[in-house]
């Protein structure tokens, strides 16, 4: 079986690419390089032993999407390409819509041309808004709060409304918590430009030296320490839930939404704490004020993707750091180390 995935040099996609590889599927890649690397490719091939058929094109470029359909003959996708930072997409919103939105139309566009119509989406935790009670299930109420969030949401109903139209379609969405983590040869992981915006990978850098303190965004939330709590996930159990998603298509579901997420949520303190166990020093923090738009705390009911996906993540928050640690301390620069 032969996939497309979009965004296919980015952090999840790679972790995702390795384990459909190990699978014994086939894997195409796009990737416009905007926030991403040809090395993690590269490197997901080197692991694997295993060849990656990947194309440099933009999905705004639906003509060079057609020509890999046509030369592809591909089974499923998984869209992972869309600009994610949310900052940056309030004060740049057009530019997060003509990425997210158009690009997902032109996908969607060529997929109905070529009858490709198995599709696994990336969402996000983010379509939740501030969530009134946790754990949080795929039942709950859908809300924004920023251009970024409104792209995943906005994708969604327009799945939502292509499912209803036509019933071949097989529409997996899947909304993320926090994804953290590496692949356990601390060869491939997250490699932000710049500056982080999240907090691992700020952390990270500060362990290895790169930044000098780690900013708390508040610490007088209504939760156990006063810091903000999430639902941090390994991303190779994220990367397994997509190829159980992948699976399910198989059995022609119709449009099928689940929450990928650990549902145990700790606070910033905790992951400070857990990142100083797996690096093995103390690390510097000061307390900041909150982020404008952060929640005080989500978690997810993981349940539903238990009971028709048959997954659940199994790695734990210690290892979640370790890991994050070998890939920092392995490639200080990232993929341009
Ligand atoms: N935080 C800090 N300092 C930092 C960065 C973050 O204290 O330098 C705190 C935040 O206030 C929050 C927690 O750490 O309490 C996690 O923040 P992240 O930026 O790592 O992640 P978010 O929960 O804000 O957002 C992430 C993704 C979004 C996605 C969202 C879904 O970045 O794309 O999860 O819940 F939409």
């Amino acid at each position: 079986m032969k996939i497309l995935v979009t965004g296919g040099a980015g952090y999840i996609a790679s972790h995702t690419n390795l384990e459909l590889l190990n699978g014994g599927y086939d894997v195409v890649a796009v990737d416009n390089f905007i926030n991403s690397n040809i090395e993690s490719v590269k490197r997901v091939e080197k692991l694997t032993g295993k060849k990656i058929s990947f194309y440099e094109v933009d999905l705004l470029d639906k003509e060079a999407l057609r020509e890999i359909f046509a030369k592809e003959k591909v089974d499923a996708v998984i869209h992972f390409a869309g600009l994610k930072a949310v900052g940056e997409s309030v004060s740049m919103p057009l530019r997060y819509f003509k990425n997210n939105l158009s690009g997902t139309i032109n996908l969607l566009e060529v997929m109905e041309e070529f009858d490709v119509k198995n599709l696994v989406f990336s969402s996000s935790a983010t379509v939740y808004g501030d969530p009134a009670t946790v754990p949080v299930t795929e039942e709950f109420p859908l809300s924004v709060t920023n251009p970024y969030g409104r792209t995943k949401l906005m994708i969604e109903e327009m799945l939502r409304d292509i499912s209803n139209a036509d019933k071949t379609w097989n529409i997996a969405i899947l909304r993320y918590f926090n994804p953290i983590g590496a692949h356990e040869s601390g060869d491939i992981g997250e490699d932000p430009n710049g500056i982080p915006n999240n907090l691992v990978p700020y952390i990270a850098k500060v362990a290895s030296g790169a930044l000098e303190t780690i900013h708390v965004f508040g610490n007088d939330y209504d939760t156990p320490d006063g810091t903000g709590v999430r639902d941090y996930i390994h991303v190779v159990d994220l990367a397994l839930g997509h190829i159980k998603a992948i699976e399910k298509l198989q059995k022609n579901p119709g449009l099928v939404t689940y929450n990928l997420g650990t549902g145990v949520g700790y606070s910033v303190m905790d992951i400070i704490e857990n990142y100083e166990k797996a690096c093995g020093k103390k690390l510097p923090y000061v307390i900041d004020p909150r982020r404008p738009g952060d929640i005080a705390e989500t978690y997810a009911d993981p349940t539903k993707a238990k009971e028709e996906l048959g997954w659940i993540a199994v790695r734990g928050i210690d290892k979640m750091c370790e890991d994050t640690y070998r890939w920092q301390s392995k490639n200080p620069n990232g993929y341009k180390s």
